[in-house]
Protein backbone atom coordinates (compact mmCIF):
# COMPACT_ATOMS: atom_id res chain seq x y z
CA UNK A 1 0.00 0.00 0.00
CA UNK A 2 0.88 3.41 -0.17
CA UNK A 3 1.43 5.26 3.12
CA UNK A 4 -1.14 7.95 3.14
CA UNK A 5 1.15 10.28 4.29
CA UNK A 6 3.12 10.48 1.41
CA UNK A 7 -0.33 10.65 -0.30
CA UNK A 8 -0.51 13.73 1.94
CA UNK A 9 2.82 15.31 1.05
CA UNK A 10 2.36 14.66 -3.26
CA UNK A 11 -1.39 16.24 -2.85
CA UNK A 12 0.95 19.32 -1.12
CA UNK A 13 3.56 19.56 -3.72
CA UNK A 14 1.70 19.18 -6.82
CA UNK A 15 -0.40 21.89 -8.22
CA UNK A 16 -4.20 20.58 -9.56
CA UNK A 17 -4.66 24.20 -11.74
CA UNK A 18 -1.60 22.76 -13.42
CA UNK A 19 -2.49 19.40 -13.68
CA UNK A 20 -6.26 19.77 -14.96
CA UNK A 21 -4.47 22.92 -17.15
CA UNK A 22 -3.09 20.01 -19.09
CA UNK A 23 -6.18 18.38 -20.18
CA UNK A 24 -8.81 20.92 -19.39
CA UNK A 25 -8.66 24.98 -21.10
CA UNK A 26 -9.04 27.20 -17.71
CA UNK A 27 -9.58 30.49 -17.10
CA UNK A 28 -9.28 32.63 -14.30
CA UNK A 29 -12.40 33.47 -12.28
CA UNK A 30 -11.59 35.05 -9.14
CA UNK A 31 -10.57 32.58 -6.65
CA UNK A 32 -11.09 29.85 -9.40
CA UNK A 33 -10.13 28.36 -12.27
CA UNK A 34 -13.05 28.05 -14.82
CA UNK A 35 -13.48 25.73 -17.86
CA UNK A 36 -15.47 23.34 -19.65
CA UNK A 37 -16.32 19.79 -18.15
CA UNK A 38 -14.52 16.95 -19.45
CA UNK A 39 -17.00 14.31 -17.74
CA UNK A 40 -20.14 16.04 -19.19
CA UNK A 41 -20.56 17.62 -21.94
CA UNK A 42 -21.31 21.03 -22.05
CA UNK A 43 -21.14 24.37 -23.85
CA UNK A 44 -20.55 26.97 -21.26
CA UNK A 45 -18.60 26.57 -18.08
CA UNK A 46 -19.09 24.96 -15.06
CA UNK A 47 -16.17 23.14 -13.83
CA UNK A 48 -14.21 24.91 -11.42
CA UNK A 49 -10.62 23.83 -10.10
CA UNK A 50 -9.58 25.30 -7.14
CA UNK A 51 -6.07 26.41 -5.88
CA UNK A 52 -6.55 27.07 -2.67
CA UNK A 53 -8.61 23.83 -2.12
CA UNK A 54 -7.14 21.99 -4.33
CA UNK A 55 -10.38 20.38 -5.78
CA UNK A 56 -11.78 20.45 -8.57
CA UNK A 57 -15.68 20.56 -9.06
CA UNK A 58 -18.89 20.72 -11.51
CA UNK A 59 -21.84 22.28 -10.93
CA UNK A 60 -23.15 21.09 -13.84
CA UNK A 61 -22.24 17.10 -13.09
CA UNK A 62 -21.25 17.22 -9.50
CA UNK A 63 -17.99 15.45 -10.69
CA UNK A 64 -15.61 16.75 -8.03
CA UNK A 65 -12.33 15.82 -6.18
CA UNK A 66 -8.45 16.17 -6.07
CA UNK A 67 -5.53 15.71 -8.27
CA UNK A 68 -5.45 11.81 -7.70
CA UNK A 69 -8.72 11.80 -8.28
CA UNK A 70 -8.94 13.61 -11.68
CA UNK A 71 -5.84 11.55 -13.20
CA UNK A 72 -8.33 8.38 -11.93
CA UNK A 73 -11.45 9.61 -13.97
CA UNK A 74 -9.84 11.28 -16.53
CA UNK A 75 -7.12 9.50 -17.23
CA UNK A 76 -8.69 6.38 -16.48
CA UNK A 77 -6.10 5.39 -13.61
CA UNK A 78 -6.16 3.37 -11.06
CA UNK A 79 -5.47 4.93 -7.64
CA UNK A 80 -1.77 3.63 -7.79
CA UNK A 81 -1.24 4.34 -11.35
CA UNK A 82 -2.50 7.84 -10.58
CA UNK A 83 -0.23 8.56 -7.49
CA UNK A 84 2.65 7.10 -9.60
CA UNK A 85 2.15 9.69 -12.58
CA UNK A 86 1.38 12.90 -9.86
CA UNK A 87 5.03 11.57 -8.33
CA UNK A 88 6.65 11.86 -11.51
CA UNK A 89 5.70 15.58 -12.55
CA UNK A 90 7.20 16.52 -9.38
CA UNK A 91 10.19 14.18 -9.05
CA UNK A 92 9.09 12.40 -5.81
CA UNK A 93 9.60 8.55 -5.53
CA UNK A 94 6.49 6.30 -4.45
CA UNK A 95 7.71 4.23 -1.62
CA UNK A 96 6.22 0.41 -1.56
CA UNK A 97 5.49 -0.29 -4.85
CA UNK A 98 4.93 -3.83 -5.23
CA UNK A 99 3.86 -4.39 -8.24
CA UNK A 100 6.39 -6.81 -10.11
CA UNK A 101 7.46 -10.05 -8.18
CA UNK A 102 10.16 -8.65 -6.79
CA UNK A 103 8.96 -5.68 -5.29
CA UNK A 104 6.17 -7.94 -4.00
CA UNK A 105 8.54 -9.70 -1.87
CA UNK A 106 10.32 -7.10 -0.07
CA UNK A 107 6.69 -6.08 0.59
CA UNK A 108 5.65 -9.31 2.11
CA UNK A 109 9.23 -9.34 3.83
CA UNK A 110 8.75 -5.97 5.25
CA UNK A 111 5.47 -6.66 6.49
CA UNK A 112 6.67 -10.05 8.25
CA UNK A 113 9.22 -8.10 9.91
CA UNK A 114 5.93 -5.83 10.84
CA UNK A 115 4.78 -8.81 12.25
CA UNK A 116 7.46 -9.37 14.29
CA UNK A 117 8.04 -6.40 15.28
CA UNK A 118 4.36 -6.34 16.60
CA UNK A 119 5.27 -9.31 18.85
CA UNK A 120 8.07 -8.12 20.67
CA UNK A 121 6.07 -4.55 21.20
CA UNK A 122 3.44 -7.10 22.86
CA UNK A 123 5.85 -9.22 24.41
CA UNK A 124 6.89 -6.32 26.33
CA UNK A 125 3.47 -5.33 26.89
CA UNK A 126 3.11 -7.93 28.96
CA UNK A 127 6.15 -7.47 30.60
CA UNK A 128 5.47 -4.19 31.66
CA UNK A 129 2.06 -4.89 33.15
CA UNK A 130 3.75 -7.73 34.98
CA UNK A 131 5.48 -4.91 36.74
CA UNK A 132 2.32 -3.36 38.56
CA UNK A 133 1.77 -6.62 40.21
CA UNK A 134 4.11 -6.18 42.52
CA UNK A 135 3.20 -2.70 44.51
CA UNK A 136 5.70 -0.42 43.98
CA UNK A 137 5.93 3.30 43.41
CA UNK A 138 4.45 3.12 40.33
CA UNK A 139 1.10 1.18 41.50
CA UNK A 140 1.39 4.45 44.09
CA UNK A 141 2.08 7.03 41.80
CA UNK A 142 -1.45 5.33 39.48
CA UNK A 143 -3.72 5.63 42.95
CA UNK A 144 -2.14 8.87 44.00
CA UNK A 145 -3.57 10.14 40.13
CA UNK A 146 -6.80 8.64 40.91
CA UNK A 147 -6.72 5.46 38.26
CA UNK A 148 -8.78 2.65 39.09
CA UNK A 149 -7.36 -0.92 38.97
CA UNK A 150 -10.05 -1.65 36.68
CA UNK A 151 -9.41 0.97 33.41
CA UNK A 152 -5.84 0.41 34.66
CA UNK A 153 -6.57 -3.34 33.26
CA UNK A 154 -8.55 -1.69 30.28
CA UNK A 155 -5.67 0.54 28.58
CA UNK A 156 -2.87 -1.98 29.47
CA UNK A 157 -0.85 0.21 31.15
CA UNK A 158 2.46 -0.83 32.90
CA UNK A 159 5.24 0.31 34.59
CA UNK A 160 9.16 -0.09 32.90
CA UNK A 161 11.51 -0.02 36.22
CA UNK A 162 13.98 2.09 36.83
CA UNK A 163 17.30 0.08 35.89
CA UNK A 164 19.22 -0.05 32.63
CA UNK A 165 17.73 -2.96 31.30
CA UNK A 166 14.99 -4.28 32.13
CA UNK A 167 13.76 -5.49 29.35
CA UNK A 168 16.65 -8.03 29.53
CA UNK A 169 14.92 -10.09 32.17
CA UNK A 170 12.38 -10.80 29.58
CA UNK A 171 13.87 -10.97 26.42
CA UNK A 172 15.82 -14.03 25.24
CA UNK A 173 18.01 -12.08 22.83
CA UNK A 174 18.96 -8.66 24.41
CA UNK A 175 21.04 -8.10 21.38
CA UNK A 176 17.93 -9.05 18.84
CA UNK A 177 17.84 -6.26 16.31
CA UNK A 178 14.17 -6.11 16.70
CA UNK A 179 14.75 -4.62 19.75
CA UNK A 180 16.84 -1.28 18.69
CA UNK A 181 13.90 -1.42 15.42
CA UNK A 182 10.99 -1.09 17.52
CA UNK A 183 12.12 1.47 19.54
CA UNK A 184 12.42 -0.27 23.15
CA UNK A 185 16.37 -0.35 23.46
CA UNK A 186 18.90 2.02 22.37
CA UNK A 187 22.36 1.09 20.60
CA UNK A 188 24.90 3.68 21.36
CA UNK A 189 28.50 4.09 20.23
CA UNK A 190 29.99 3.70 16.94
CA UNK A 191 29.76 0.53 14.95
CA UNK A 192 33.00 -1.54 15.96
CA UNK A 193 33.83 0.45 19.02
CA UNK A 194 32.29 -1.25 22.37
CA UNK A 195 28.22 -0.59 21.93
CA UNK A 196 26.09 -0.26 24.42
CA UNK A 197 22.58 -1.13 24.60
CA UNK A 198 19.77 0.04 27.24
CA UNK A 199 16.29 0.20 27.56
CA UNK A 200 14.38 3.74 26.38
CA UNK A 201 11.74 3.39 28.67
CA UNK A 202 13.35 3.40 32.54
CA UNK A 203 11.10 3.97 35.52
CA UNK A 204 7.97 4.82 33.27
CA UNK A 205 4.31 4.22 33.71
CA UNK A 206 4.11 2.76 29.93
CA UNK A 207 0.86 3.73 28.05
CA UNK A 208 0.67 1.57 25.28
CA UNK A 209 -0.40 2.86 22.02
CA UNK A 210 -2.60 0.53 20.01
CA UNK A 211 -3.43 0.75 16.19
CA UNK A 212 -6.94 0.80 15.23
CA UNK A 213 -6.97 -3.63 15.76
CA UNK A 214 -5.59 -3.43 19.04
CA UNK A 215 -1.95 -4.72 18.51
CA UNK A 216 0.45 -2.49 20.27
CA UNK A 217 2.41 -0.26 17.95
CA UNK A 218 4.34 1.77 20.57
CA UNK A 219 4.05 3.35 23.52
CA UNK A 220 4.20 6.85 25.73
CA UNK A 221 5.97 6.77 28.82
CA UNK A 222 5.66 9.41 31.99
CA UNK A 223 8.14 9.95 34.50
CA UNK A 224 6.99 8.95 38.28
CA UNK A 225 6.24 12.90 39.41
CA UNK A 226 9.49 15.25 38.65
CA UNK A 227 11.56 14.72 35.79
CA UNK A 228 12.55 15.33 32.19
CA UNK A 229 11.18 14.55 29.61
CA UNK A 230 7.79 14.08 31.15
CA UNK A 231 6.12 11.82 28.37
CA UNK A 232 8.78 10.18 26.51
CA UNK A 233 7.19 8.46 22.45
CA UNK A 234 8.64 5.67 21.05
CA UNK A 235 10.25 6.47 17.79
CA UNK A 236 8.53 6.28 14.47
CA UNK A 237 9.23 2.73 12.90
CA UNK A 238 7.22 1.08 10.06
CA UNK A 239 4.18 0.54 12.61
CA UNK A 240 4.20 3.43 14.59
CA UNK A 241 3.69 6.75 12.43
CA UNK A 242 2.53 9.91 15.48
CA UNK A 243 0.42 11.79 12.73
CA UNK A 244 -1.53 9.00 12.17
CA UNK A 245 -2.49 7.29 15.40
CA UNK A 246 -4.89 8.26 17.97
CA UNK A 247 -4.11 7.07 21.22
CA UNK A 248 -7.19 5.54 23.10
CA UNK A 249 -8.78 4.83 20.09
CA UNK A 250 -9.34 0.99 20.26
CA UNK A 251 -10.36 1.33 23.69
CA UNK A 252 -13.22 4.09 22.67
CA UNK A 253 -14.36 1.83 19.54
CA UNK A 254 -17.56 1.90 21.72
CA UNK A 255 -17.85 4.42 23.24
CA UNK A 256 -17.59 6.11 20.04
CA UNK A 257 -21.02 4.08 18.54
CA UNK A 258 -22.53 4.12 22.26
CA UNK A 259 -21.88 8.18 22.50
CA UNK A 260 -22.46 9.12 18.80
CA UNK A 261 -19.10 11.76 18.73
CA UNK A 262 -15.64 11.42 18.99
CA UNK A 263 -13.95 13.34 21.89
CA UNK A 264 -10.04 15.13 20.64
CA UNK A 265 -8.16 15.26 23.78
CA UNK A 266 -4.50 16.34 24.12
CA UNK A 267 -2.81 13.74 26.64
CA UNK A 268 -2.87 9.58 27.77
CA UNK A 269 -4.36 11.04 31.49
CA UNK A 270 -7.25 12.64 29.92
CA UNK A 271 -7.94 9.42 28.08
CA UNK A 272 -7.68 7.26 30.92
CA UNK A 273 -9.27 9.87 33.24
CA UNK A 274 -12.22 10.19 31.04
CA UNK A 275 -12.72 6.33 29.93
CA UNK A 276 -12.56 6.01 33.76
CA UNK A 277 -15.71 8.53 34.65
CA UNK A 278 -17.59 7.10 32.05
CA UNK A 279 -16.36 9.31 28.63
CA UNK A 280 -15.25 6.51 26.86
CA UNK A 281 -14.82 8.07 23.37
CA UNK A 282 -11.67 10.31 24.14
CA UNK A 283 -8.99 9.98 21.79
CA UNK A 284 -5.63 11.79 22.29
CA UNK A 285 -2.95 12.53 19.59
CA UNK A 286 0.25 11.89 20.54
CA UNK A 287 2.06 15.00 21.40
CA UNK A 288 1.05 16.67 18.01
CA UNK A 289 -1.14 18.96 16.48
CA UNK A 290 -4.55 16.46 15.12
CA UNK A 291 -4.18 16.40 11.34
CA UNK A 292 -6.29 16.17 8.25
CA UNK A 293 -4.80 12.65 8.55
CA UNK A 294 -6.18 12.16 12.09
CA UNK A 295 -9.61 13.41 11.41
CA UNK A 296 -10.04 11.67 8.13
CA UNK A 297 -9.36 8.35 10.61
CA UNK A 298 -12.11 9.51 13.50
CA UNK A 299 -14.50 10.03 10.36
CA UNK A 300 -13.97 6.40 9.45
CA UNK A 301 -16.07 5.62 13.03
CA UNK A 302 -18.34 8.81 13.54
CA UNK A 303 -19.68 11.61 11.35
CA UNK A 304 -19.35 13.98 14.63
CA UNK A 305 -16.22 14.92 16.99
CA UNK A 306 -15.54 17.41 19.61
CA UNK A 307 -11.97 18.71 19.97
CA UNK A 308 -11.25 19.90 23.82
CA UNK A 309 -8.82 22.26 24.57
CA UNK A 310 -6.94 23.60 27.65
CA UNK A 311 -8.28 27.52 28.24
CA UNK A 312 -4.83 28.64 28.09
CA UNK A 313 -3.05 30.34 24.74
CA UNK A 314 -1.54 27.01 24.15
CA UNK A 315 -4.61 25.71 23.99
CA UNK A 316 -6.45 28.32 21.33
CA UNK A 317 -3.19 27.54 19.23
CA UNK A 318 -4.20 23.94 19.43
CA UNK A 319 -7.57 24.88 18.49
CA UNK A 320 -6.83 27.07 15.57
CA UNK A 321 -4.85 24.09 13.78
CA UNK A 322 -7.62 21.65 14.54
CA UNK A 323 -10.18 23.76 12.82
CA UNK A 324 -7.57 24.52 9.86
CA UNK A 325 -7.77 20.62 9.89
CA UNK A 326 -11.20 20.08 9.85
CA UNK A 327 -12.55 22.74 7.64
CA UNK A 328 -12.30 20.65 4.65
CA UNK A 329 -13.79 18.31 6.13
CA UNK A 330 -16.64 19.50 7.12
CA UNK A 331 -20.17 18.64 5.52
CA UNK A 332 -23.82 19.65 6.09
CA UNK A 333 -24.08 16.45 7.98
CA UNK A 334 -20.67 16.34 10.06
CA UNK A 335 -20.15 18.11 12.91
CA UNK A 336 -17.22 19.58 14.38
CA UNK A 337 -17.29 21.42 17.66
CA UNK A 338 -14.73 22.81 20.00
CA UNK A 339 -14.49 22.61 23.90
CA UNK A 340 -12.31 25.29 25.98
CA UNK A 341 -12.11 24.24 29.08
CA UNK A 342 -11.16 27.01 32.21
CA UNK A 343 -7.33 27.81 32.15
CA UNK A 344 -5.98 26.04 35.32
CA UNK A 345 -7.81 22.54 33.58
CA UNK A 346 -6.90 19.56 31.81
CA UNK A 347 -9.53 17.36 31.08
CA UNK A 348 -8.53 14.87 33.64
CA UNK A 349 -8.09 17.38 36.12
CA UNK A 350 -11.22 18.88 35.30
CA UNK A 351 -13.27 15.44 35.49
CA UNK A 352 -11.93 14.71 38.58
CA UNK A 353 -12.34 17.71 40.31
CA UNK A 354 -15.82 18.40 38.99
CA UNK A 355 -17.35 15.38 37.91
CA UNK A 356 -18.64 13.70 34.50
CA UNK A 357 -21.90 15.55 34.27
CA UNK A 358 -20.13 18.36 34.80
CA UNK A 359 -17.85 17.44 32.05
CA UNK A 360 -20.60 16.42 29.96
CA UNK A 361 -22.37 19.67 30.21
CA UNK A 362 -19.37 21.45 28.49
CA UNK A 363 -19.50 18.90 25.59
CA UNK A 364 -22.90 19.89 25.32
CA UNK A 365 -21.75 23.81 25.46
CA UNK A 366 -18.78 23.33 22.52
CA UNK A 367 -18.48 25.95 20.20
CA UNK A 368 -20.02 24.78 16.71
CA UNK A 369 -17.12 24.77 13.57
CA UNK A 370 -18.75 28.36 12.49
CA UNK A 371 -18.14 29.72 15.74
CA UNK A 372 -14.98 28.78 16.10
CA UNK A 373 -13.97 29.63 12.88
CA UNK A 374 -15.75 33.84 13.68
CA UNK A 375 -14.16 33.83 16.99
CA UNK A 376 -10.58 32.47 15.53
CA UNK A 377 -10.74 35.20 12.45
CA UNK A 378 -11.97 38.29 14.61
CA UNK A 379 -9.03 37.12 17.08
CA UNK A 380 -8.13 41.17 17.68
CA UNK A 381 -10.91 42.68 15.92
CA UNK A 382 -12.22 45.60 16.84
CA UNK A 383 -15.74 44.99 15.48
CA UNK A 384 -17.10 48.49 16.93
CA UNK A 385 -14.75 50.04 13.52
CA UNK A 386 -14.67 49.66 10.01
CA UNK A 387 -10.89 48.68 9.85
CA UNK A 388 -11.74 45.71 12.58
CA UNK A 389 -14.47 44.43 10.97
CA UNK A 390 -12.69 44.41 7.42
CA UNK A 391 -9.80 42.63 9.05
CA UNK A 392 -11.90 39.50 10.42
CA UNK A 393 -13.45 39.06 6.68
CA UNK A 394 -9.90 39.52 5.24
CA UNK A 395 -9.12 36.53 8.21
CA UNK A 396 -11.90 34.41 7.79
CA UNK A 397 -11.71 34.73 3.77
CA UNK A 398 -9.19 31.73 3.60
CA UNK A 399 -11.05 29.81 6.53
CA UNK A 400 -14.56 29.86 4.64
CA UNK A 401 -12.70 29.12 1.22
CA UNK A 402 -11.33 26.06 3.24
CA UNK A 403 -14.92 24.81 3.47
CA UNK A 404 -16.25 22.39 0.66
CA UNK A 405 -18.53 23.72 -1.59
CA UNK A 406 -21.39 20.92 -1.72
CA UNK A 407 -24.12 21.50 0.44
CA UNK A 408 -25.68 24.55 2.44
CA UNK A 409 -23.16 25.34 5.12
CA UNK A 410 -20.72 27.19 3.48
CA UNK A 411 -23.42 29.77 2.43
CA UNK A 412 -24.53 29.78 5.58
CA UNK A 413 -21.41 30.65 7.67
CA UNK A 414 -20.89 33.55 4.14
CA UNK A 415 -24.09 34.47 5.61
CA UNK A 416 -23.33 34.52 9.05
CA UNK A 417 -19.80 36.43 8.09
CA UNK A 418 -21.36 39.15 6.31
CA UNK A 419 -23.44 39.52 8.96
CA UNK A 420 -21.01 39.79 11.68
CA UNK A 421 -19.51 42.52 9.68
CA UNK A 422 -22.49 44.56 9.14
CA UNK A 423 -22.53 43.63 4.74
CA UNK A 424 -24.99 42.84 2.35
CA UNK A 425 -24.45 38.62 1.43
CA UNK A 426 -24.35 39.72 -1.94
CA UNK A 427 -21.91 42.34 -1.70
CA UNK A 428 -19.53 40.12 0.64
CA UNK A 429 -19.80 37.36 -2.27
CA UNK A 430 -18.97 40.24 -4.96
CA UNK A 431 -16.09 41.30 -2.68
CA UNK A 432 -15.01 37.84 -2.33
CA UNK A 433 -15.35 37.07 -6.28
CA UNK A 434 -18.08 34.07 -5.49
CA UNK A 435 -19.55 32.85 -8.60
CA UNK A 436 -23.33 33.19 -8.61
CA UNK A 437 -23.08 29.49 -8.63
CA UNK A 438 -21.78 29.09 -5.72
CA UNK A 439 -23.61 31.63 -3.51
CA UNK A 440 -27.07 31.20 -5.18
CA UNK A 441 -27.80 28.31 -6.48
CA UNK A 442 -31.68 28.98 -5.51
CA UNK A 443 -32.91 25.55 -4.99
CA UNK A 444 -31.56 23.89 -8.10
CA UNK A 445 -29.31 21.20 -7.13
CA UNK A 446 -26.82 19.79 -9.41
CA UNK A 447 -27.95 16.52 -10.95
CA UNK A 448 -25.82 13.46 -9.18
CA UNK A 449 -23.61 12.38 -11.71
CA UNK A 450 -24.40 8.67 -10.36
CA UNK A 451 -27.63 9.11 -11.26
CA UNK A 452 -28.61 7.09 -14.12
CA UNK A 453 -31.86 6.01 -15.07
CA UNK A 454 -33.39 2.93 -13.75
CA UNK A 455 -34.32 1.28 -16.58
CA UNK A 456 -30.34 2.20 -18.12
CA UNK A 457 -29.27 0.49 -15.50
CA UNK A 458 -31.46 -2.83 -15.49
CA UNK A 459 -30.32 -3.58 -19.02
CA UNK A 460 -26.74 -3.01 -18.28
CA UNK A 461 -24.77 -6.54 -17.18
CA UNK A 462 -23.37 -6.69 -13.71
CA UNK A 463 -19.92 -5.87 -13.81
CA UNK A 464 -17.37 -7.07 -11.50
CA UNK A 465 -17.02 -3.85 -9.02
CA UNK A 466 -21.05 -4.75 -8.71
CA UNK A 467 -20.61 -8.39 -7.97
CA UNK A 468 -17.47 -7.59 -5.56
CA UNK A 469 -19.98 -5.61 -3.76
CA UNK A 470 -22.68 -7.84 -3.73
CA UNK A 471 -20.23 -10.50 -2.29
CA UNK A 472 -18.91 -8.03 0.07
CA UNK A 473 -22.20 -6.63 1.36
CA UNK A 474 -23.11 -10.46 1.97
CA UNK A 475 -19.93 -11.49 3.65
CA UNK A 476 -18.47 -8.24 5.29
CA UNK A 477 -16.41 -10.54 7.13
CA UNK A 478 -14.42 -10.88 3.88
CA UNK A 479 -13.01 -7.39 3.62
CA UNK A 480 -11.04 -7.95 6.47
CA UNK A 481 -8.98 -11.06 4.24
CA UNK A 482 -8.40 -8.46 1.45
CA UNK A 483 -4.85 -6.58 0.66
CA UNK A 484 -4.56 -3.16 1.85
CA UNK A 485 -3.81 -2.62 -1.89
CA UNK A 486 -7.05 -4.18 -2.73
CA UNK A 487 -9.34 -2.21 -0.07
CA UNK A 488 -7.69 0.73 -1.64
CA UNK A 489 -8.88 -0.17 -5.48
CA UNK A 490 -12.25 -0.82 -3.91
CA UNK A 491 -12.47 2.47 -1.90
CA UNK A 492 -11.26 4.30 -5.29
CA UNK A 493 -14.17 2.24 -7.45
CA UNK A 494 -16.21 4.88 -9.21
CA UNK A 495 -19.17 7.10 -8.43
CA UNK A 496 -21.06 5.07 -5.65
CA UNK A 497 -19.03 1.80 -5.42
CA UNK A 498 -16.34 3.38 -3.74
CA UNK A 499 -18.56 5.15 -1.72
CA UNK A 500 -20.44 1.95 -0.24
CA UNK A 501 -17.07 0.01 0.17
CA UNK A 502 -16.20 3.37 2.50
CA UNK A 503 -19.34 2.67 4.26
CA UNK A 504 -19.17 -0.56 4.44
CA UNK A 505 -15.84 -0.71 6.09
CA UNK A 506 -16.63 1.71 8.49
CA UNK A 507 -19.76 -0.86 8.79
CA UNK A 508 -17.39 -3.33 10.06
CA UNK A 509 -15.27 -1.65 12.30
CA UNK A 510 -18.15 0.26 14.04
CA UNK A 511 -20.46 -3.13 14.31
CA UNK A 512 -18.39 -6.35 13.10
CA UNK A 513 -19.73 -8.25 10.05
CA UNK A 514 -23.48 -7.93 9.84
CA UNK A 515 -25.81 -10.34 7.68
CA UNK A 516 -26.97 -8.20 4.41
CA UNK A 517 -30.62 -7.75 6.29
CA UNK A 518 -28.97 -5.89 8.69
CA UNK A 519 -26.96 -3.59 6.51
CA UNK A 520 -29.95 -2.99 4.52
CA UNK A 521 -31.84 -1.46 7.44
CA UNK A 522 -28.91 0.79 8.19
CA UNK A 523 -29.23 2.29 4.82
CA UNK A 524 -32.46 3.38 5.39
CA UNK A 525 -32.89 6.86 4.47
CA UNK A 526 -28.52 6.59 3.75
CA UNK A 527 -27.45 8.29 0.11
CA UNK A 528 -26.81 5.01 -0.57
CA UNK A 529 -29.43 3.39 -0.10
CA UNK A 530 -29.98 3.01 -3.79
CA UNK A 531 -26.69 1.96 -4.81
CA UNK A 532 -26.34 -0.92 -2.78
CA UNK A 533 -30.27 -1.83 -3.84
CA UNK A 534 -29.39 -2.07 -7.24
CA UNK A 535 -26.28 -3.67 -6.36
CA UNK A 536 -28.32 -6.29 -4.73
CA UNK A 537 -30.86 -6.43 -7.25
CA UNK A 538 -29.02 -6.71 -9.77
CA UNK A 539 -26.64 -9.66 -8.57
CA UNK A 540 -28.55 -13.04 -8.24
CA UNK A 541 -29.23 -12.67 -4.16
CA UNK A 542 -29.50 -16.19 -4.24
CA UNK A 543 -25.83 -16.80 -5.31
CA UNK A 544 -23.88 -16.66 -1.67
CA UNK A 545 -20.63 -17.52 -3.25
CA UNK A 546 -17.13 -18.17 -1.32
CA UNK A 547 -14.44 -15.47 -0.81
CA UNK A 548 -12.59 -17.39 -3.79
CA UNK A 549 -15.62 -15.48 -5.81
CA UNK A 550 -14.56 -12.60 -4.08
CA UNK A 551 -11.12 -13.48 -5.12
CA UNK A 552 -11.43 -13.88 -8.22
CA UNK A 553 -13.95 -10.84 -8.94
CA UNK A 554 -11.49 -8.55 -7.60
CA UNK A 555 -9.03 -9.71 -9.51
CA UNK A 556 -10.51 -9.46 -12.41
CA UNK A 557 -10.99 -5.35 -11.70
CA UNK A 558 -6.97 -5.37 -10.82
CA UNK A 559 -7.01 -7.17 -14.63
CA UNK A 560 -9.50 -4.38 -16.11
CA UNK A 561 -7.03 -1.19 -14.88
CA UNK A 562 -3.99 -2.70 -15.93
CA UNK A 563 -5.00 -3.89 -18.94
CA UNK A 564 -5.95 -0.04 -19.71
CA UNK A 565 -2.88 1.01 -17.89
CA UNK A 566 -0.73 -1.65 -20.21
CA UNK A 567 -1.83 0.17 -23.67
CA UNK A 568 -1.22 3.81 -22.37
CA UNK A 569 1.78 2.73 -21.69
CA UNK A 570 2.34 0.73 -25.18
CA UNK A 571 1.95 4.05 -26.49
CA UNK A 572 4.66 6.06 -24.28
CA UNK A 573 6.95 3.39 -24.62
CA UNK A 574 8.88 3.88 -27.75
CA UNK A 575 10.20 6.96 -25.96
CA UNK A 576 9.96 6.76 -22.23
CA UNK A 577 12.00 4.37 -20.56
CA UNK A 578 10.30 4.67 -17.07
CA UNK A 579 7.07 3.90 -19.38
CA UNK A 580 8.76 0.66 -20.56
CA UNK A 581 9.81 -0.38 -17.25
CA UNK A 582 6.38 0.07 -15.63
CA UNK A 583 5.01 -1.43 -18.58
CA UNK A 584 6.87 -4.39 -17.70
CA UNK A 585 6.19 -4.31 -14.66
CA UNK A 586 2.33 -4.57 -15.36
CA UNK A 587 2.59 -6.93 -17.92
CA UNK A 588 4.06 -9.66 -15.24
CA UNK A 589 1.52 -8.46 -12.67
CA UNK A 590 -1.12 -9.03 -15.46
CA UNK A 591 0.59 -12.63 -15.82
CA UNK A 592 0.69 -13.27 -12.40
CA UNK A 593 -3.04 -12.35 -12.09
CA UNK A 594 -3.82 -14.89 -14.99
CA UNK A 595 -1.74 -17.88 -13.12
CA UNK A 596 -3.78 -17.40 -10.15
CA UNK A 597 -6.97 -17.22 -12.42
CA UNK A 598 -6.52 -20.84 -13.80
P1 LIG B 1 0.68 17.43 29.10
O1 LIG B 1 1.97 18.00 29.59
O2 LIG B 1 -0.52 18.31 29.04
O3 LIG B 1 0.47 16.15 29.94
O4 LIG B 1 0.93 16.80 27.68
P2 LIG B 1 -0.82 15.47 30.57
O5 LIG B 1 -1.40 14.53 29.59
O6 LIG B 1 -1.70 16.45 31.23
O7 LIG B 1 -0.07 14.58 31.62
P3 LIG B 1 -0.10 14.60 33.16
O8 LIG B 1 -1.48 14.89 33.57
O9 LIG B 1 0.88 15.63 33.65
O10 LIG B 1 0.37 13.24 33.48
C1 LIG B 1 -0.10 16.37 26.85
C2 LIG B 1 0.43 15.34 25.90
O11 LIG B 1 1.54 15.85 25.19
C3 LIG B 1 2.49 14.84 24.97
C4 LIG B 1 1.91 13.58 25.54
O12 LIG B 1 1.22 12.90 24.52
C5 LIG B 1 0.96 14.10 26.58
O13 LIG B 1 -0.06 13.17 26.91
N1 LIG B 1 3.78 15.16 25.62
C6 LIG B 1 3.84 15.96 26.70
C7 LIG B 1 4.93 14.59 25.13
O14 LIG B 1 4.90 13.85 24.15
N2 LIG B 1 6.14 14.85 25.76
C8 LIG B 1 6.21 15.64 26.87
O15 LIG B 1 7.31 15.83 27.41
C9 LIG B 1 5.04 16.23 27.34
MN1 LIG C 1 -2.74 16.43 32.96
Amino acid sequence: MIPPAFVEELLARVDIVEIVGRQVQLRKAGANHMGLCPFHAEKGPSFSVSAAKQFYHCFGCGAHGNAIGFLMEQGGLGFIEAVKELAGTVGMNVPQEDEDPESRNRAQQARARQASLGEVLEHAAGFYREQLKTGNAAVAYLKRRGLSGEVTRQFGIGYAPDSWRPLATTFARYDDPLLVESGLVILSGDVGDEQKRYDRFRGRIMFPIRSVKGEVIGFGGRVLDQGEPKYLNSPETPLFVKGRELYGLFEARQGLRARGHALVVEGYMDVVALAQLGISNAVATLGTACTAEHIQKLLRFTDSIVFSFDGDAAGRRAAARALEAALPHASDTRQFRFLFLPPEHDPDSFVREHGAPAFELQIKQALALSRQLTNVAGEGCDMATPEGRARLLANARPLWQALPDAGVLKRQVLAELASLGQMDVADLAEAWGVGQRTTAPRGRVPPQRTAVPATKLRSRPAGPAEHALCLLLQHNEWWDRLSPQDHDLLHRLPSNDGELCAWLERQLHEHGPQPWGTLEAALHGHALQAAAQRVMGRMAAQDEGAFEDLRSVVNLLWREQLVARSHELAAQAGSDPAARAEYSAVLARLNALKTAAS
